[in-house]
């Protein structure tokens, strides 16, 4: 026996105890000692399962995937309570998630508390349950809740789960109590889930669901996997149950489901950077924004919809009113959609002020900036903030590129100033980069990170540098991407294999919908600073010159048809791309489609790696999620350094190599090939 299960006998009650932190994952230890459980209480009228802390069992421990699995196996110990002459009640509270509802489901009874919440994420993580799941719960609750548990990760509350027949009760109060209330009376044991007859299949609901489940998957394959594993339902549970387990352990291997693990890690690890440890947040209740314009009117209803109150600061009356239209329209857009009530809508504007004398926002805890991108006005912005608020509360900028200790320069306490950067549309975009200068301290930092999760945003940490971890990495992916057009290819073929590989939009696609301008600014901005002998493509340049300036003005990179957002080649651009070639001299060759991504992705883990060695991320893990949650980079890929690292280090660089080597002067090598070959890839 284990200590993280124990068993206590009380009259005819055993009681079964697992205390296994922080979330009681069915880890070895956990599955050894519930094997031992069964065993010692068989001479009991009645095992209840319950668990520590504040939640049920939560899941797999899913730091033991990598490595074979270990009995004993979690399918047979499902099996085992199910068939355990002494019948088990779970006891359910918290999240009862994964193995943790497949040992629920193999108990004879399940009493919840309220609240409970029940899923099969396995899917989250590429997998499909691998301890009866899809067997057993289609046969509880019926196959249609079953698909939208298994294939799309949702959740169940527990009272929806009683009305679906999942669970026997709902007690409020002392679940102890009422488990004791329940082995008081024990109805009969009811036949074991697993023994119910087996689900009869509609072919019309599995191809219904089918298309649809395909289309939110975007590339992954698991919700496919589960779908299909559900349907074997059908067939006896030995026959089954046996097949769940070996396509669970197949995909415990498989490509999508190391990278969403690796994803489902790197998100809990950039949380919790090593610049914030061991510091506490400072409490934020009030928040001055300063621009109202397309960024600064997100960030305020991102602010809003967290419950804070914000004032938001502008340039005259005229645009303090047109911000607070904006912020208003913003929160219709939600209340539209439903996200929102009309009382919340009510209560947001009113927590609302725009301004324009500094003094109203002088109170506010923490200001961030958002008006144009040019020092000179972002300085003077401080400047006032700094005399109108409390000396040490914090200053953040939103800027892109711009560099923060420049915007910063002369204001006292300098440790309270911090890059806070969203993305577009701000209120909606999960991505929050945190940028550190060498005066901020760690307060001030763990307070950022404090607010990033308030807001539900995923933040990461980034060091000072042009355009910060996002848009350094996509300047160099778009430079890669122009050579390509120089040197052979049409827009059309790079963003066909780039969406191949999984983005929903290639890079000019991409281009078109946000609008070439900033970009172009940029890269005038950057002219002097480019280095002499690097390689520049003026296609961009000259389609900008030609107003075509994306979607919006009607044409880019392709055409649209009036009203349309569909991409259209055009001949126009083609002829261009060529001509250029042209005058440049370039015989212009093919390219390959797995040639294209694979350059593409050979440049954005080049770049993710002299990020990480300059320590403008602290690992890889920071560069995946800023690529994942800021640019569409597909999960299931795990981002371009966890995607290099399966391909191999040594082949990214030798990618980087041959890339480098066409465009002579134009890319610095970061550190590719000295990096490990991991050793769990397959
Ligand atoms: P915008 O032009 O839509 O809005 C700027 C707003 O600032 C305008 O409403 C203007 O009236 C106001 N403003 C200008 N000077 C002011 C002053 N002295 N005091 C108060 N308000 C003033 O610009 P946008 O796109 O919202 O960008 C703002 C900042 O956010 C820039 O630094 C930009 O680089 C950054 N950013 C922009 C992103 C984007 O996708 N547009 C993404 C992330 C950051």
């Amino acid at each position: 026996m284990t200590d993280v299960v124990t068993v206590e006998r009380e009259g005819e009650i055993a009681w079964v105890v697992v205390n296994n932190p922080p979330v009681n994952a069915t880890s070895t230890a956990v599955r050894a000692g519930l094997e031992a459980a069964v065993r010692q209480a068989q001479d009991a009228k009645l095992a209840v399962l319950r668990c520590e802390g504040p939640t049920f069992i939560a899941g797999g421990d899913m730091s033991e995937f990598d490595a074979p699995a270990a009995e004993p196996h979690l399918p047979d110990v499902v099996q085992l309570i199910e068939d355990s002459a002494t019948p088990f009640l779970a006891l359910l509270h918290g999240n009862v998630l994964g193995g943790g509802f497949e040992i629920a489901m193999g108990c004879a009874w399940r009493i919840a508390a309220p609240g409970t919440r029940f899923g099969l994420p396995e899917v989250n993580v590429g997998l499909i349950p691998g301890a009866g799941g899809t067997q057993r719960l289609p046969r509880l609750i019926g196959m249609e809740p079953a698909i939208d548990l298994a294939c799309n990760g949702a959740l169940l509350k527990a009272e929806q789960l009683l009305e679906l027949g999942g669970i026997d009760a709902i007690a409020g109060g002392d679940l102890i109590a009422a488990a004791r209330a329940f082995a008081a009376e024990l109805p009969a044991r009811p036949v074991a889930v697993s023994q119910r007859p087996a689900v009869g299949i509609d072919p019309a609901l599995i191809e219904g669901r089918r298309a649809e489940i395909a289309k939110r998957a975007k590339g992954a394959t698991a919700p496919l996997d589960n779908l299909e594993a559900l349907q074997w339902a059908a067939l006896p549970f030995a026959q089954g149950q046996p097949r769940e387990r070996a396509r669970h352990l197949a995909l415990r291997r498989s490509s999508q489901s190391r990278a969403l693990r690796h994803a489902f890690f790197a998100e809990r690890k950039i949380a919790r950077p090593d610049a914030i440890t061991g510091a506490a947040p400072r409490e934020i209740a009030h928040v001055a924004v300063v621009g109202g314009g397309l960024m600064g009117a997100g960030i305020a209803t991102a602010l809003l919809n967290a419950g804070l109150p914000v004032t938001l600061l502008e340039r005259d009356d005229e645009a303090a009113e047109a911000a607070r239209a904006r912020v208003r329209e913003l929160l219709e857009s939600g209340l539209k959609r439903g996200k929102i009530t009309e009382a919340q809508l009510g209560e947001r504007m009113g927590a609302f002020a725009a301004e324009t004398d500094y003094a109203k926002a002088g109170a506010a805890d923490l200001a961030i900036e958002a008006v144009f991108e040019d020092v000179a006005v972002k300085r003077e912005v401080f400047a006032r903030l700094s005399a109108a608020m409390r000396p040490d509360a914090i200053l953040a900028t939103n800027t892109s590129y711009l560099d923060p200790r420049e915007i910063f320069a002369g204001l006292a306490n300098q440790d309270r100033c911090l890059g806070l950067h969203f993305f577009s549309p701000a209120h909606v975009m999960k991505l929050l980069e945190i940028v550190k200068t060498p005066d901020t301290s760690a307060e001030v930092l763990a307070t950022g990170f404090a607010l990033g999760r308030r807001l539900r945003k995923i933040s990461v940490l980034s060091g000072i540098c042009d355009g910060f971890i996002g848009n350094r990495m996509l300047a160099a992916y778009r430079r890669a991407a122009d050579y390509l057009l120089a040197d052979g290819a049409l827009p059309y073929q790079v963003d066909s294999a780039m969406r191949a590989f999984g983005v929903p939009m290639g890079p000019y696609e991409m281009q078109d919908l946000t609008g070439l301008q900033i970009a172009w600014a940029n890269r005038k901005r950057q002219a002097d600073s480019r280095p002499a002998q690097e390689r520049y493509v003026t296609i961009a340049d000259q389609l900008c010159e030609m107003g075509r300036l994306g979607q919006r003005a009607g044409k880019g990179w392709y055409a649209y048809e009036e009203g349309s957002r569909t991409p259209v080649r055009d001949p126009e651009v083609e002829a261009l791309i060529e001509g250029y070639s042209a005058a440049q001299g370039i015989a212009r060759r093919h390219f390959a489609e797995d040639e294209i991504a694979s350059r593409l992705l050979a440049v954005l883990a080049n770049e993710g790696a002299r990020i990480v060695a300059e320590g403008i991320a602290e690992d890889d893990a920071a560069v995946d999620m800023v690529q994942v949650h800021g640019y569409g980079f597909p999960r299931w890929r795990g981002g371009p350094m966890h995607y290099a690292a399966a391909v191999g280090w040594e082949e990214t660089a030798a990618t980087m190599r041959r890339v480098a080597e066409e465009s002579p002067g134009s890319w610095i090598i970061g550190p590719l090939a000295e990096r490990e070959r991991p050793s769990a890839e397959d």
